[in-house]
């Protein structure tokens, strides 16, 4: 997943395209560049690294030029470094690309025989020398690449300058996300609309097999079929400020302690607290009435938010949900009733893995619902409803306050569902939705425990492997907080389901490793007593985190024992999640890894 952008300016570009790639970073930060053309030549820098990198040699060894494009990379093919930086360049193009070439080596083949030399490990220079090659051979730019779209297999969004043409950038996409904006005399290309918020809100998507040849006169589109098309013109809302740290020391404890505010606002969206009810849109395609099951799909944290809902939509609306990790789902041909109600989680909305799965039940009848945060992403604008986080702008890799307030929609949506069905009475909605209402109040309250899970964090920062256990709806927390801390610290964890233990991982009790336990005291609470009796008796080294009730029946010795708040059942997952948050970033604080943007990982994952 990486971030491209293009523009066709009326004054220097270079610092225009540093700014629009400011605004990408969250989709990789291995390497950046830009090229621009330059009384007709074009112009290369490239740098190692974060942004900051490119801005300094920039700084150095300025570029000028009104037409340029810009890239900052998660590597996919060949190592972080400079030489397989884009944007790639021949002697007739320069080539910005995010997504797989997944036929690279075979085009790579056909070009060393053709006589085309390649200096660098990626896949995108195999197509920066296919487009060449056809040039070479007496075609135009738009012919050169209409023509080889076709041999490209795989996903791309591409954005390429060709030498002498100071009025012109053509770009494509297929299974990548890609934006054209409309500025005054200037157009602009970008990975989505925050990257291009600076220049303009006027944008239009681009879709699936389309290619566009921009000039300073505005765009040229041409579909799958090589047809010229329009695609819709829409005035975006997304937000140019930059979202800064405040007196925060990573965006990630900001956004860590803003989750009170967004769940409020959220929860508030799909609840109406004076009343005491739900409040979904009336006019959903589909109706809640009528369901009779859920297929949920999603990567990563947003898929443990679905793994929570599915005890929820099966406990408070009866209705049984199939949940599988995006990459499983969209290969299992899962049976699905025609008109059924298939659900995506996504923060970003671009994740790729779960657009597929998305398109996969569409293709299969389904009616589409997402629950995202970014409302004009690509997942949001393919769904038939749209059911948004309203966390605001998420920078920190760690998805933090986009958890909790997919949790928050989630909630409220099973409430609603289980109410339309009957299944729950009005008086039932009305204890839960309140119970709901008070998720901000515990939130604040899960927060002044930070000093705490500090001193926690501390004996964690020394240890190299870490379990983490709950039940019911805290074991998918479990499998969070693991996740959580093996991102961000780097220090390896695992989560299970409390009642698994015995059934392989005890193996692995020992002094040296330490078991979280999530566990407020619910009804299966005195399972769990169990899980870490077995635990005590071999020497294990427990760290409970409970209620005053769970700390005064857990009789074993604990390491640490933090108390939570009282809450009703519903609230767990919701709150329990911040300590498991604060102590993954405390943890990574003391191991001083890179908190907002770790190694190896992007925001956004635009890749399969
Ligand atoms: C969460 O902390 C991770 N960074 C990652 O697992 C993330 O949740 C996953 O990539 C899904 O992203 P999305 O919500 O944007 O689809």
């Amino acid at each position: 997943m990486c971030g491209i952008v293009g523009i066709i300016g009326k004054q220097p570009v270079a610092p225009l395209l540093v700014d629009a790639l400011k605004r990408l970073e969250y989709r990789g930060y291995d390497s950046a560049g830009i090229a621009t053309l330059d009384a007709g030549l074009i112009k290369r820098r490239r740098a190692e690294g974060k942004l900051i990198n490119l801005e300094n040699l920039l700084g150095n060894d300025p570029l000028s030029g009104n037409t340029g494009i810009g890239h900052t990379r998660w590597a996919t093919h060949g190592v972080p470094n400079e030489t397989n930086a884009h944007p790639h360049q021949t002697e007739k193009l320069a080539i910005v690309h995010n997504g797989i070439i997944e036929n690279f080596r075979e085009l790579r083949d056909e070009l060393i025989a053709d006589g085309y030399n390649f200096v660098t490990e990626t896949d995108t220079e195999a197509v920066a020398h296919l487009i060449t090659r056809s040039m070479d051979n007496g075609l135009d730019p738009r012919s050169a690449v209409s023509q080889n779209l076709e041999r490209l297999e795989g996903a791309f969004a591409i954005g390429i300058l060709f030498k002498g043409e100071e009025n012109l950038i053509i770009a494509a996409r297929r299974g990548a996300p890609l934006a054209i904006g409309y500025g005054e005399g200037e157009m602009y290309l970008g990975s989505d609309a925050i990257a291009l918020s600076p220049f303009t809100n006027v944008l239009s998507y681009l879709e699936d097999g389309d290619w566009a040849a921009i000039t300073s006169g505005g765009v040229e589109i041409h579909d799958v079929s090589g047809g010229r098309v329009q695609r819709e013109k829409q005035v975006t809302v997304a937000s140019s400020v930059m979202v800064d740290k405040g007196n925060y020391r990573h965006f990630m404890l900001k956004e860590i302690y803003e989750q009170p505010e967004v769940i409020s606002h959220t929860l508030s969206h799909y609840l109406d607290f004076a009343t005491s009810s739900t409040r979904f849109p009336k006019e959903l395609p589909f109706d809640f009435a009528n369901l009779d099951r859920i297929a949920i799909s999603a990567c990563g944290t947003a898929y443990l938010a679905g793994l929570v809902s599915k005890y929820w939509f099966e406990r408070y609306a009866r209705v049984p949900v199939d949940i599988d990790i995006a990459s499983e789902f969209r290969y299992r041909e899962m049976p699905l009733a025609k008109g059924g109600l298939s659900l995506f989680i996504s923060q970003s909305g671009e994740t790729a893995d779960t657009l597929a799965a998305l398109r996969y039940c569409r293709a299969q009848g389904q009616h589409i619902g997402s629950v995202v945060n970014v409302r004009e992403s690509t997942m949001a604008r393919e769904s038939d409803a749209i059911f948004q986080t309203l966390a605001g702008p998420e920078i920190g890799v760690a998805s933090t306050k986009a958890l909790t307030c997919q949790l928050s929609v989630l909630a409220s949506m099973a409430v609603a569902v289980g109410r339309a069905k009957g299944v729950l009475s009005g008086q039932q909605e009305e204890k839960l939705v309140h119970n709901l209402s008070e998720a901000p109040k515990f939130a604040n309250q899960a927060l002044k425990l930070e000093q705490e899970i500090q001193k926690i964090a501390g004996d964690l920062a020394k240890v190299k492997h870490v379990l983490y256990l709950g039940r019911d709806t805290n074991y998918p927390l479990a499998l969070e907080g693991a996740l959580k801390l093996k991102e961000l610290s780097y220090i390896h964890a695992e989560g299970y389901a409390a009642g698994e233990l015995k059934h392989g991982p005890i193996a692995l009790i020992d002094e040296d490793m330490p078991v979280i336990v999530i566990a407020p005291h619910d009804k299966i609470f005195d399972k769990t007593v169990s899980n870490m009796q077995e635990v005590a008796a071999r020497g294990g080294r427990i760290i409970l985190i409970t209620d005053r009730t769970g700390a005064a029946k857990a009789s074993m010795d604990t390491e640490h024992t933090l108390i939570m708040p009282d809450m009703p059942d519903i609230l767990t997952p919701l709150i329990y999640s911040i300590p498991a948050q604060l102590l993954a970033y405390h943890t990574a604080v003391f191991m001083g890894t890179d908190v907002d943007q770790p190694r190896n990982l992007a925001k956004s994952v635009t890749v399969e």
